[in-house]
C-alpha cells in the first residue's frame, strides 16, 4: 500500500550527569524529556523534495538541491543518505515542528534529525530498525557539531533513561516517584561545537588538568547510577552540585548559570547542575515538592528565565 502521509516524532533530552567528558569517553547519563520534534512528510506532486521548520524560519519552504540555509544542511544530508537506499522517485513535503528551544542543550537537534530519519524511512517504504535511524541521526549531527559523542541522537531515538560509554548503551532504572526536575533555560543561545572545540584546546594544552576533572566526573556518573535507582534524592542532588563544580571547573558555566544555579539553591533544591553543553543554555534543579516548585518557576519567571517542569524517562521515536 502506497502511504501518502507519516508522521514522527522524537523527544529532546536532559544529561542528568556526565557531559563533556563524554566526549573522551568517560560514561554520562542522559534521560529523554517530554519536550519532542516532529516531522511530518507528504508524497506530493511537485518536483523536486521540499523542507519547511516554520518555528525557526517562518512561511518558507526550501527546496532541497537549491540554496538552502545552514541550519538545514544536516536535514538534506539525512534526505540525501536515506533516498539512495530506494528507487522509489516519490517527492516529498516535510514539515518540521518542534516544541524544544534550539541551541539550549536539551537536544533540539537531534530529536529533529531523528524524527525526520524515522519519517523517510517509513514513507519510502525501506525496511529499517531503531539503530538504522539512530546512524544516519548520529552522521547528522556530525555535520552540525563537528565531534558529537551521539549521547543526543542515542536518548533521542531509544528513549528512556540510558547511561552512554564509547556508544555503548544500557537503560536505566530511575526511582524517583516524590520529586520533579525542573529545567530552567537562562536564554541564553551558545554553540555546542565551539564550546567543545574551545574545551578540546585547552585539554591540549594542559591534558593532566583536564584528565583529572574527567575522571571525577567518570566517578561521579557510577555513583549516581546507583542513587537514581535507590531514589536517594539528597545523595543525587549532592552528586548534582558535584557534578556542577567540576563543569564550571572545565570553564563551560557562564554568569547566568552561576545565577541560575544559586537561585536554586536558595530555594532548596536537593541539587541542580547545568545540562549540555553550558555556556548558557539551560540548568536543571531536583526538587521534591510540586507547590514549592510553583514559587520557584515563578521567581525565576521574574529573573528573566524560563522554567517548567519536565518528564524525563519519555518515550524514544514514535509513530503520530
Ligand atoms: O548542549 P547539547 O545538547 O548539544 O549537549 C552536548 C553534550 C556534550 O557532552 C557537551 C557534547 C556531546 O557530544 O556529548
Amino acid at each position: 500500500m502506497d502511504i501518502e502521509k507519516v508522521t514522527f516524532s522524537a523527544p529532546g533530552k536532559v544529561i542528568l550527569f556526565g557531559e563533556h567528558s563524554v566526549v573522551y569517553g568517560y560514561p554520562a547519563i542522559a534521560s529523554a524529556i517530554g519536550l519532542r520534534a516532529k516531522c511530518s512528510i507528504n508524497s506530493t506532486s511537485l518536483e523536486k523534495n521540499s523542507i519547511s521548520i516554520p518555528n525557526i524560519i517562518p512561511a518558507r519552504k526550501f527546496i532541497l538541491g537549491n540554496e538552502i540555509p545552514g541550519v538545514l544542511k544536516s536535514l538534506e544530508f539525512i534526505v540525501h543518505h536515506i533516498l539512495k537506499k530506494t528507487k522509489n522517485q516519490k517527492k516529498l513535503e516535510m514539515e518540521i515542528l518542534s516544541d524544544l528551544p534550539v541551541s539550549a542543550g536539551l537536544g533540539s537537534s537531534a530529536a529533529v534529525s531523528v524524527s525526520v530519519a524515522a519519517s523517510l524511512f517509513s514513507i519510502l517504504g525501506i525496511e529499517h530498525n531503531l539503530e538504522n535511524v539512530n546512524e544516519v541521526a548520529f552522521d547528522a549531527e556530525k555535520i552540525i557539531h563537528g565531534t558529537p559523542s551521539g549521547i543526543d541522537n542515542t536518548i533521542s531515538t531509544f528513549g528512556g533513561s540510558i547511561i552512554f560509554e564509547e556508544s555503548n548503551i544500557k537503560q536505566i532504572p530511575i526511582n524517583l516517584p516524590l520529586s520533579h526536575f525542573i529545567i530552567v533555560n537562562s536564554l541564553v543561545p551558545r554553540n555546542t561545537k565551539d564550546l567543545v572545540y574551545s574545551l578540546r584546546d585547552r585539554y591540549n594544552k594542559d591534558t593532566k588538568k583536564y584528565s583529572q576533572l574527567f575522571e571525577k566526573i567518570g566517578e561521579i556518573v557510577e555513583e549516581s547510577q546507583k542513587n537514581l535507582k535507590l531514589g536517594d534524592l539528597e545523595r543525587i542532588g549532592d552528586l548534582m552540585n558535584r557534578n556542577h563544580i567540576l563543569l564550571d571547573e572545565l570553564g563551560v558555566g557562564n554568569k547566568h548559570i552561576k545565577k541560575i544555579v544559586s537561585i536554586l539553591n536558595n530555594q532548596k533544591a536537593f541539587g541542580c547542575k547545568l545540562t549540555g553543553a553550558g555556556g548558557g543554555g539551560c540548568v536543571i534543579g531536583l526538587f521534591e515538592d510540586r507547590e514549592n516548585i510553583n514559587n520557584v518557576i515563578e521567581l525565576l519567571h521574574q529573573e528573566g528565565y524560563n522554567a517548567f517542569i519536565t518528564d524525563i524517562s519519555t518515550q524514544g521515536v514514535r509513530h503520530e
